[in-house]
């Protein structure tokens, strides 16, 4: 049994105010959810606050949004992995759709995003998922494959044994058009397929979260496929009472 895990992703959004009356909602309506694995992700600046107002409430954990594909030294700007890890962080999101287009994210880069949080001890969320083009090609699949290979490339078959995976259709993302839960179905399995071939116990334990445009309304029925074991949630992670009906659908789910 995979213990389902939904993941509310701030992205660059917040401040101190509002982290402070999300929070208060979340953990005030999220107490007696049982089952169900929480993650918040904000933005690093707010990561120390966050972790203080969760201290005393072990149902809800924090993640990084990004951790940098260098150990500590000389790279301005970054944060390693072992910093992230360091003031509290859990998880880890690697390679978001986000990062590879907009900051020019290799697959190569992300691979290593991912080596460097299992070394630190975090554990990775790797983003995965094809663009409107490719989807319309017909080159779900492909893609996927190409960005699932390039870990066990950089980490060996051993690689998905500590982590998660996100399905994050690319066209789905942030556009209120969620991919139905039987498109995000088939492409799940067929992740859990690919890690299979390469480990299976491992392919079998491994939770795969299903990302874009997740709401209230929606959550129940994506949450429902057999290989959808959670959620990565960005616009609705913002809205206290939407973020906590998605966790309470995992339970369900
Ligand atoms: P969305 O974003 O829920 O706003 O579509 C999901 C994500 O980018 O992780």
């Amino acid at each position: 049994m995979r213990q389902p895990l939904v993941m509310g992703n701030w992205k660059m959004n917040g401040r101190r105010s509002m982290v402070e009356s999300l929070l208060k909602v979340v953990m005030a309506d999220i107490g007696e959810l049982s089952g169900v694995e929480v993650a918040v992700c904000p933005p690093y600046p707010y990561v120390g606050l966050v972790m203080d107002r969760l201290a005393a409430h072990s149902t809800v954990v924090c993640g990084a949004q990004d951790v940098s594909a260098y150990a500590d030294g000389a790279y301005t700007g970054e944060v390693s992995a072992e910093m992230a890890r360091d003031v509290g962080c859990r998880f880890a999101i690697i390679g978001h759709s986000e990062r590879r287009t907009l900051f020019g994210e290799t697959d190569a880069v992300v691979a290593q995003k991912f080596a460097r949080s299992l070394a630190a001890d975090l554990t990775p969320v790797l983003c995965v998922g094809e663009t409107s083009a490719e989807r319309d090609a017909g080159r779900t699949q492909e893609v996927v494959l190409r960005q699932l290979s390039a870990v066990f490339k950089e980490c060996g078959s051993g690689a998905f044994e500590r982590a998660v995976v996100a399905y994050e259709p690319v066209w789905a993302i942030g556009t209120g058009r969620a991919a139905s839960p039987e498109e995000a179905q088939a492409v799940h399995r067929f992740i859990r397929d690919v890690i299979t071939r390469q480990n299976a116990p491992a392919a079998g334990r491994l939770r795969i979260l299903y990302g874009g445009s997740v709401k209230a309304q929606n959550a129940r029925e994506l949450f429902g496929q057999d290989d959808i074991d959670g959620g990565l949630i960005g616009g609705a992670s913002l809205v206290g009472a939407d973020f906590v009906s998605i966790c309470r659908a995992a339970g369900i789910g």
